[in-house]
């Protein structure tokens, strides 16, 4: 009688840390692993005196596993997964359910749950944030897909995830490609809170001239407040850390920024979907901007730096900082949510913004106090249209309002780059005020090409052009 709970296949460092969860929480875990090598290493090491069982290949894999089976994929994103399955598929038979951890495109997940859909096999493609030590200890879990498989897995995904007041940071996310589109998501914001932090270091380090451990304790104390989150966390022990030669680490580091893509995706899937998430975007573009290290370095001699040095009272400085930072992070999470919004209307997925927020709470890269407040305001309302609309986020940012302007002239002055918490700041300028310069953008567009525009006095709809030649006076009126 086949008696494993679930086969894991993929043991790189997320695929082995979850088959030892898995096992920690009384699964039987039957492990495979194309490299033969790598699998009697993480037998002989991390798994030893655990009760994993190690399968040759597909077909002994899929014998050991209980009816219905459970498959989790933690292989590569992209054809790695096709061929995988490719290869899965005639050992399995219909009722089955397979997973997808990796970090795979959500567009592959929704063809790959049809696919499998066809041969009655249940596809999940699930989101895993946290790294190495998530995995382990409780990582954050986004499943989406086939509903039909969420009570089989439910206990297994719930049971490993991390935990915040009791509550699993795992719910089921929605079908299809759903899932991994909040992972996406998710990333998304990532990079948005990675770039925050690093223009606020920046500011501190180089144009408030504080010395790494300065910037460390400082974070260490946002880290008691409203900012407390996995990420400013670690930005205090990396700011810590000293090299060999006795010099912070941090000024060892080569300043370009890798990406492996789930930013690039998050803002293209936001283009695509006509989200403005300016800030994000930015932050995937200075990723990008940070690689061309060499160009930098000729632009920084055919221009100079600025000569301005900072001269003010560095206490407020710093508070002003804070409150910029929170203010743009606020920003940060109402434009990932914004964009769940226009993802759900598009692809006519029923999403809870409530449980999002609370899987993001733990386990997750970007984990923070402020999901709390963020799965309230989706409590106290579901169908908020965005979160700057929340009575405590109109609080939050009204009252950072002032030091993030602040921060953001002196960092202009000081010419230190803060292109997230600008585009932040342009952002709320403009979701606030009730009327923009776009009026005078579709007159040039009626100017030039005769597109038409509408008109605060006439109803929504109503299309009028003008002969702009003459006086800019209508001229054939209604259309
Ligand atoms: C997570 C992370 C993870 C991501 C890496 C690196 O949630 O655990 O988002 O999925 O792959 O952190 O991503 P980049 O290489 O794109 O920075």
């Amino acid at each position: 009688m086949p008696s494993g709970d679930i086969g894991l296949i993929g043991l790189g460092v997320m695929g082995q840390n979850l088959a030892l969860n898995m096992n920690d929480h009384g699964f039987a875990v039957v492990v495979h692993n194309r490299s033969r090598e790598r699998m009697d290493r993480f037998l002989q090491g991390p798994a030893q005196g655990t009760e994993i069982i190690p399968a040759d290949d597909l077909p002994t894999l899929c014998a050991a596993l209980r009816r219905p089976r459970k498959l989790l994929l933690m292989v590569r994103a992209g054809d790695a997964v096709d061929q995988l399955l490719a290869r899965l598929l005639p050992q399995l038979e219909p009722g089955d359910i397979v997973v997808d951890g990796g970090n795979s495109h959500f567009a592959d997940s929704e063809r790959r749950y049809h696919e499998l859909a066809a041969h009655g096999i249940r596809f999940v493609g699930c989101g895993i944030s946290g790294g190495e030590e998530g995995a382990r200890r409780g990582p954050s879990v986004m499943p989406g897909g086939d509903v039909l498989a969420w009570p089989e897995l439910r206990p297994l995904l719930q049971s490993i995830a991390a935990k915040v007041d009791g509550v699993p940071c795992c719910q089921w996310v929605g079908p299809g490609g759903a899932g991994h589109y909040v992972k996406m998501v998710h990333n998304g914001i990532e990079y948005a809170d990675m770039q925050l932090i690093s223009e606020a270091y920046h500011l501190m380090r180089v144009g408030l001239g504080m010395t790494p451990e300065q910037i460390k304790d400082t974070f260490l104390q946002w880290n008691r407040g409203a900012l407390e989150s996995y990420l400013i966390e670690i930005t205090a022990h990396v700011l810590g850390q000293m090299d060999s030669n006795g010099v912070p680490l941090i000024d060892n580091i080569l300043d370009a920024a890798k990406q492996k893509g789930t930013g690039k995706w998050t803002s293209i899937s936001a283009l695509e979907l006509g989200a403005p998430l300016s800030l994000i975007d930015e932050a995937v573009f200075a990723r990008y901007l940070s690689t061309r290290k060499e160009e930098r370095q000729h632009a920084q001699t055919a221009y100079s730096l600025s000569s301005v040095a900072f001269s003010g009272d560095l206490h407020s400085a710093v508070a002003h900082l804070h409150d910029a930072l929170y203010a743009s992070k606020i920003i940060a999470y109402a434009q990932g949510f914004m964009l769940l919004r226009e993802a759900a209307q598009a692809y006519r997925w029923t999403l809870s913004y409530r449980d999002i927020a609370l899987t993001w709470r733990g386990g997750c890269i970007i984990r923070s106090r402020f999901l709390n407040n963020i799965g309230e305001a989706f409590a106290n309302h579901p169908q908020l249209r965005n979160l700057l609309l929340d009575d405590y986020f109109v609080r939050q940012v009204s009252g950072a309002e002032p030091g993030w302007r602040q921060a953001l002239r002196l960092a202009i002055e000081l010419g230190i780059p803060v292109p997230a918490m600008a585009a932040g700041l342009s952002f709320f300028d403009s979701y606030r005020r009730g009327r923009l310069p776009a009026n005078l953008i579709q007159a040039q567009r009626d100017y030039f090409g005769a597109h038409g525009y509408e008109r605060i006095d006439r109803p929504r709809g109503e299309v009028h052009h003008s002969d702009w030649s003459r006086s800019g006076e209508p001229a054939s009126g209604e259309e």
